[in-house]
């Protein structure tokens, strides 16, 4: 946290906007992603969709769009730069958010949120790579964990407008609500300069210098840092070297932990939590309360995780906040055992706070742990694919679970879906308990050589001195 302050308390006003950029980026990630949680109910039954494979295609239309959004980001960053790929990104969100308010019928709704998980996608690539370049090196870090605060808060606002609209069916006007910021980052991003690190790839030295002049305290750090970008550009290596075997250990960690963050189920709590309720006997207001209560819990522990990262170390918050998720799910699968349609008093309230518990573990290990650890075990000559490939397949994972969770629920029924997902967690702590290496206070060239079982890379040194992504993502 005191890096997140001195980063966002910097002077530096293109550093400053910067920062904020990152957030508006990550709170519409969770906004977009979240509001659904609230906005489903009412959208199935105005337009008459009722089914658990229809309200599937709707919440997940979005995370397919983000999938491609997130490829294509990799490719487009290069080519355009990020400066106007950031632009083209908000302009993506108005114009899918527009249209899904205003849609007439089911199916120009599900194009829309296409349109905005595009725009998604997009901002989870690219905004954290344009501030990983413009930032100084001290804040890099930070920002990374501040992107999944600002999800977590993004993700809490839409349930809180939802809460407050809920009761008068005004679905449209929570999903429009997202085209305020994504305007602000639109035109944030007017006058905000070009990435550096992109014009020195660009062989636009000059502009590179000019800018880096203006976004660095010390004129010396110009020259090394122009340098230092020439050199990763020049061991950059394509996607063939990631599947190469030293690289191996580390893409298996990677896309592992991309594929666990979303099959121990984390969505089905964030997108139907209140369809879940409901489903259990609350009222569709309470339904939505309780997820509100949820949705702080994210927020408050992933707060709680920020502060500890650094502190205690990835490992522990990694491994106890997944054996925390699994003892929630176990939990959440027994209260519904012997429950009918109408769930009693007590085994609601057991519910929910077993639903607590699981939601505060993800926060405090699995949430902010996987998107840090992509960001520290790749070495750097791959570093940007790597990222951007994990990216992909988080969205693709999210979007099997999500289109298909709500179907399986209903034929599997509340206590085995539950009690499966127990398992998966159980199973992915295994994993994680002798794969994912402590990276905490290491040098990024430790952790490779832990993870390549001795050896190293002999040009891996210049790794030391960064912390962010390097110039460039294509997958
Ligand atoms: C995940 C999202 C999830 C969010 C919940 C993020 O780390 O990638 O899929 O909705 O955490 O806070």
């Amino acid at each position: 946290m005191s890096a997140i302050s001195s980063g966002v308390r910097t002077r530096n006003p293109f550093v400053r906007r910067a920062a904020i950029l990152a957030g508006i980026g990550g709170f519409l990630f969770g906004y977009d992603t979240g509001v659904i949680g609230g906005a489903l109910p009412l959208i199935a039954s105005d337009f008459d969709w009722d089914t658990p494979f229809r309200k599937g295609v709707i919440t997940s239309s979005l995370l397919l769009g983000a999938a491609v959004g997130a490829f294509l980001a990799g490719r487009l960053s290069d080519r355009l730069g990020r400066k106007r790929l950031i632009l083209l990104t908000a302009a993506t969100f108005v114009v899918g958010i527009i249209g899904a308010s205003l849609a007439p019928e089911a199916i120009s709704l599900v194009a829309f949120r296409v349109i905005i998980g595009l725009g998604v996608g997009s901002a989870s690539v690219v905004v954290p790579l344009y501030i990983g370049e413009i930032a100084p090196p001290d804040i890099r870090g930070a920002l990374v964990s501040l992107n999944q605060l600002a999800i977590t808060i993004g993700i809490l606002s839409s349930q809180l407008i939802a809460y407050f609209l809920t009761t008068t069916g005004q679905w449209r006007t929570m999903v429009a609500l997202a085209a305020i910021p994504s305007v602000v980052l639109g035109l944030g991003m007017l006058r905000q300069p070009e990435s550096p690190a992109w014009l020195v790839e660009q062989e636009r030295e000059d502009e590179a210098r000019q800018i880096l002049g203006r976004v660095r305290e010390r004129p010396e750090d110009v020259d090394a840092e122009i340098d230092e970008v020439q050199d990763v550009a020049r061991q950059r290596e394509g996607v063939n070297a990631l599947f190469g075997s030293g690289v191996r250990p580390a893409l298996v960690i990677g896309l592992g932990l991309a594929i666990i963050q979303q099959i121990t189920g984390i969505n089905t709590v964030i997108y139907f939590a209140p369809t879940l309720l409901e489903g259990a006997g609350l009222g569709e207001h309470a339904a939505i309360g309780g997820t509100v209560i949820v949705g702080a819990i994210n927020v408050l522990l992933t707060i709680v995780a920020i502060k500890l990262l650094d502190r205690v170390g990835r490992r522990p918050l990694l491994l106890g906040g997944t054996a925390g998720m699994v003892v929630g799910l176990t939990v959440l699968a027994i209260s519904f055992i012997g429950q009918g349609d109408a769930i009693d008093n007590t085994h609601a309230a057991i519910a929910i706070a077993a639903l607590c518990l699981y939601v505060g573990s993800f926060a405090i290990g699995l949430g902010p742990v996987f998107w840090l650890l992509i960001s520290e075990i790749y070495p750097l000559r791959v570093r940007g694919s790597a990222m951007s490939l994990a990216g992909v397949t988080n969205w693709l994972a999210n979007f099997l679970i999500a289109i298909s969770y709500l179907s399986i629920l209903s034929a599997a029924g509340r206590p085995a879906t539950f009690f499966g997902l127990a398992v998966i967690t159980l199973l992915s702590f295994v994993f994680m308990q002798i794969k994912v290496p402590e990276t905490k206070g290491r040098s990024l060239s430790e952790i490779e050589m832990d993870l390549r079982g001795g050896e190293t890379y002999p040009s891996h040194a210049a790794d030391d001195a960064r912390t962010g992504p390097p110039a460039g993502t294509a997958v």
